[in-house]
C-alpha cells in the first residue's frame, strides 16, 4: 500500500454500485450511432417475407433461448456451435451495458419468428467492426443478405469510412470474398474477434462495386415494410425449428 505524501481527513471513502456501473459499462448509447436502420423485406424462394429489423434489448432472450440450443458440441459443423457462443456472449454483453456502441439487426417470419441476427459495432465515427452473422434457416442466401444489412447501415444510414470484418468459417468467408473484401496487413492489424485477419471494404468500394453487385442479385431488399406488417413481427419470438442441415 502507498500512503499519501499529506494528510488526507478520512482514512476511507465508500463507493455505490451505482457510482462504479458509470465506469463498467461500455458508454451510453451514443445518437451518432444508434440512427435506425429502416426496415426491409427479403423473400424466400417460396416467395415468403422476411422482415429484416432492427432488434431492442427486451428482445435479447428470445435471441438467447435460440442461440443456447447450438451451444453444444453437436454443432461442431460449419463453426455453428463457436459463432453461437460467440454472439451469445455479445447479446448478452449489449443487453447488459458491456460493449460500446453495439447494434443488432434480426430477420423474422411474418409472426415474428426469429430466422438470424447480425450484430456490429462502432470504433468511431470512421470505422465499424463487424461481429456476427447466423442464420438459423439455410440454403436461402438470408445471412449474405442480413450481413449486407448490416453493412448498409454503417455505411448508408451511420456514415463511416470503414467496414472491419472477420471470418471465422468458410460459409463467412464466401460471403466476405463475394462482397469484395481485401485484407489489411496481418498480424500487424488485428480484428478483435480472436485478433484475425481483419477484411475490410471501403465506403468508396461500397458504392462503386459492392452495392451495386447486391442490387444486381437482388440482395438489397423491398422497402418500405407496411406497419401492420412490420407490428406482427413484435414481440420477437424464438426459433422453434432451426433448419441449419443441408
Ligand atoms: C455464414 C452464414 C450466415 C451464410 O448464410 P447463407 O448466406 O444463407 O448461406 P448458407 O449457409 O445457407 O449456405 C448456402 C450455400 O451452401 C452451398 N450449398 C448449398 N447446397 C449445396 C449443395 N447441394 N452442394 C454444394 N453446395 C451447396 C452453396 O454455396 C450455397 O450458396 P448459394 O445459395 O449462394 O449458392 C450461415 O452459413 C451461418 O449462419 N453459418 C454459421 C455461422 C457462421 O459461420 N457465421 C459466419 C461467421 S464469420
Amino acid at each position: 500500500m502507498v500512503k499519501p505524501t499529506v494528510p488526507i481527513s478520512f482514512g476511507e471513502f465508500k463507493f455505490s454500485v451505482d457510482e462504479i456501473e458509470e465506469f463498467l459499462r461500455g458508454a451510453p448509447p451514443d445518437e451518432r450511432f444508434q440512427k435506425p436502420f429502416p426496415p426491409k423485406i427479403y423473400r424466400l424462394k417460396s416467395g415468403e417475407p422476411i422482415i429484416v429489423r432492427p432488434a431492442t434489448k427486451d428482445e435479447g432472450p428470445a435471441m438467447l433461448q435460440t442461440l443456447k440450443q447450438l451451444i453444444d458440441s453437436k454443432y461442431d459443423k460449419d463453426f455453428y456451435h463457436l459463432v453461437a457462443v460467440r454472439t451469445y456472449s455479445e447479446i448478452l454483453a449489449w443487453m447488459q451495458n458491456r460493449l460500446k456502441d453495439g447494434y443488432v439487426i434480426v430477420a423474422t417470419d411474418r409472426d415474428g419468428e426469429l430466422m438470424g441476427i447480425v450484430n456490429h459495432r462502432y470504433f468511431n465515427e470512421d470505422v465499424c467492426i463487424s461481429l456476427h452473422t447466423i442464420v438459423f434457416k439455410r440454403a436461402e442466401r438470408l445471412g449474405i443478405f442480413l450481413y449486407a444489412a448490416k453493412v448498409e447501415h454503417a455505411f448508408d444510414v451511420v456514415g463511416v469510412n470503414e467496414w472491419w470484418a472477420t471470418f471465422e468459417s468458410p460459409f463467412g468467408f464466401r460471403m466476405g470474398f463475394r462482397l469484395q473484401h481485401t485484407t489489411k496487413p496481418w498480424p500487424q492489424v488485428q480484428h478483435e474477434l480472436g485478433g484475425a485477419r481483419v477484411y475490410y471494404i471501403t465506403r468508396e468500394q461500397w458504392n462503386k462495386s459492392v452495392k451495386p453487385y447486391l442490387t444486381s442479385v437482388g440482395l438489397m431488399g423491398e422497402r418500405p415494410v407496411p406497419e401492420d406488417v412490420l407490428k406482427k413481427t413484435i414481440p420477437l419470438k424464438p426459433t422453434s425449428k432451426l433448419e441449419i442441415e443441408f
